[in-house]
């Protein structure tokens, strides 16, 4: 079905698609609801305290204002994360900012945090008919960030954690997006840790898990710095990674535009900061994986290279709504070739 539609998705710049995507996908929500996830006692994963039916979440940044979180749900995934939402509403850069590069099967995107603001966001995803279940029927994240012309950066974290958490079933505290200047900087020592200590200061007992999204972008002494920091401070889980700024050989027309690359030539790096983490955390600090991820191939070698759970978007634009029932499906067969009666079993373990 997806082969018939995506001649005419393409036919659209990739803005005009994603925000088609959204309207149809709306249409859905009310029906969506009815049809859970794929589930089985193996696909199940536990994490944070959370139970998540399947290990496949959409990654953020695909329903940025939280619009459709249930829809997706209904499409196979596990788990959905909304945002990036910044405390007050934000246009976003000026367009062209969303690229398809279809010869490279990647994405290039410099959006720069558009989204309806924290308010909105609180509002439509405190309505949300499914949340009683949570859990049942998959689990829903916020993604938070920091406004562009924010003068305290920290400070807008700090709110976002105490303003999203009533509903949030995990928060994930996003320092990686390539597209806010100097977002980045946040990563670096002193910076990390003084934005952990005031999200955790935001937190409160009996509050969801928070989650912290680091780029794949990184130099060899970040990893055991940002780990350190991360566990000293309370965070749930690492989410590794967003996109990249850096450029492997790509030949689509829009290979030179600025911004974060995401989707198939992301693959390699992803993985082996995925690795660069794992061998720092030791177990100690969950991981989720998230890069160029495109069939439960790559699903489960990020599995076994210590991802508890798995994240996707540029793969969507490709391979259409199938792909998490897809990717589900065939992570519980390759659990069962391999003998093993959770995916639990197969995290680090290769
Ligand atoms: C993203 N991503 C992203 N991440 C995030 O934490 N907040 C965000 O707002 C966005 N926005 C966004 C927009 C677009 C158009 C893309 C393609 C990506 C990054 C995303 O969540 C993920 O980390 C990367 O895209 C890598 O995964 P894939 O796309 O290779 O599966």
């Amino acid at each position: 079905m997806y082969k018939l539609l995506r001649p005419l998705m393409f036919a659209l710049d990739a803005e005009t698609a994603h925000r088609a995507t959204i309207a149809l996908l709306k249409l859905r929500t009310g029906t969506a609801f009815a049809s859970r996830p794929p589930s089985s006692q193996a696909l199940e994963c536990s994490l944070a305290g959370l139970r998540f039916p399947n290990p496949v979440g959409l990654a953020a940044g695909f329903d940025k204002d939280g619009e459709v979180p249930d829809a997706m749900l209904g499409l196979g995934f596990g788990f959905v994360e909304v945002g990036t939402l910044t405390p007050r509403p934000q246009t976003g850069n000026p367009k062209p900012r969303l690229f398809r590069l279809a010869e490279d099967d990647a994405v290039i995107n410099r959006m720069g945090f558009n989204n309806c603001g924290q308010a909105e966001a609180l509002e439509r995803l405190g309505k949300r008919a499914g949340r009683a279940i949570a859990g049942v029927n998959g689990i829903v994240g916020v993604n938070i960030g920091a406004n562009k012309d924010s003068v305290d950066r920290v400070a807008d974290y700090a709110m976002g954690v105490r303003r999203m958490a009533p509903v949030a079933d995990y928060l994930t505290v996003n320092i990686s997006s390539p597209n806010t200047p100097g977002l980045r900087n946040l990563q670096a020592g002193g910076e990390l840790d003084e934005l952990l200590a005031a999200v955790r200061e935001a937190r409160v007992a009996g509050g969801p898990p928070v989650f912290l999204k680091v780029a794949p972008d990184l130099d060899p002494g970040d990893h055991r710095r940002i780990v350190r920091a991360a566990i000293d401070r309370g965070i749930d889980a690492l989410i590794v990674a967003n996109t990249t700024v850096s450029r492997p050989t790509l030949i689509s027309a829009h290979r030179s535009e600025t911004g974060g690359l995401s989707g198939r030539p992301l693959k390699s790096l992803a993985l082996d900061q995925l690795r660069a983490f794992r061998a720092e955390a030791g177990g100690q600090l969950p991981l989720i994986a998230v890069g160029g991820i495109e069939n439960s191939e790559d699903a489960w070698a990020r599995i076994l290279a210590g991802a508890s759970l798995v994240q996707l978007y540029s793969a969507l634009v490709y391979e259409g709504p199938g792909l998490a029932r897809r990717i589900a499906d065939g992570l519980a067969v390759k659990l069962r070739k391999a003998c093993l009666s959770s995916i639990a079993e197969a995290v680090a373990s290769e």
